[in-house]
């Protein structure tokens, strides 16, 4: 199997039964006319964190790493009456695409973005939050791992994208920063006795990766 049936089979599934709405796809044209790097989700990983957030009634989401809002998107649209959706973004031109995506979508009310690191945005949150949806520079993995867990409450649910990354976190030497970084999250997960965790390798229009997906304790 290759790239190009992995890019096949979205494509079906997407008209299938995925059915991203027109302000999915008119934030991705923006996003590329802006010059934003194509790496958010894919629309069948975008549709699985908005289920996800169904699933659990999520009313207080956090994304880490906003790009052009298009996971935010998705999740925002998860949400009941009420409910909020905070990301976090580094990039004040990133921030800018994704509001006016978000805006375009009916969501400037229900989603808001936040320009600065993650990292020293965190403290200034209002947690609990329900769900989270980790995505920003891989090296910061291990710290919003810890940065998630402090605004968490029993039951709350982390996902991670980007955990598998070819294959490549299996190599032990690597010298990679994200990669490394992507193991000590691992290590990180598996001395912290308050959480249960799982990753599934994942393939799709943006290659071979992983989610890895993580409850707090009761
Ligand atoms: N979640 C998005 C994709 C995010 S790409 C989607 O699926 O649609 C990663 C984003 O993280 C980029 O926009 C990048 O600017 C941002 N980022 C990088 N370092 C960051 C940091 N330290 N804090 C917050 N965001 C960061
Ligand atoms: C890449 C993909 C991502 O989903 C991400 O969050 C960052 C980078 C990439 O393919 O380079
Ligand atoms: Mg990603």
């Amino acid at each position: 199997m290759s790239q190009k049936t992995w890019s096949e089979v979205d494509d079906y599934l997407n008209d299938r039964i995925v059915r991203p709405e027109e302000a999915l796809a008119a934030a991705l044209e923006a996003s590329r006319a802006a010059g934003l790097p194509e790496i958010a989700v894919t629309a069948a990983q975008g549709k699985l964190l908005y289920l996800l957030a169904k699933t659990l009634g999520a009313r207080r989401i956090l994304e880490i790493g906003t790009l052009g809002g298009y996971s935010a998107i998705w999740l925002a649209r998860s949400l009941p009456p009420g409910g909020r959706l905070v990301s976090l973004e580094y990039s004040p031109k990133h921030a800018e695409v994704a509001r006016a995506n978000l805006a375009r979508a009916g969501l400037a009310e229900v989603a808001e973005i936040r320009v600065g690191a993650g990292l020293a945005l965190m403290p200034s949150l209002d947690g609990p939050f329900d769900l989270f949806f980790i995505d920003a520079d891989k090296e910061g993995y291990p710290d919003y791992f810890r940065g998630c867990l402090k605004l968490s409450r029993p039951g709350s649910v982390m996902v991670f994208d980007n955990v598998v990354r070819d294959g490549k976190i299996i190599n032990a030497a690597t010298r990679e920063s994200t990669v490394r970084a992507v193991r000590q999250l691992y290590d990180d997960i598996a001395a912290e006795p308050r959480v249960e965790a799982t990753s599934i390798q994942t393939v799709g229009a943006k290659g071979y990766d992983g989610f890895c997906m993580l409850v707090v304790g009761r």
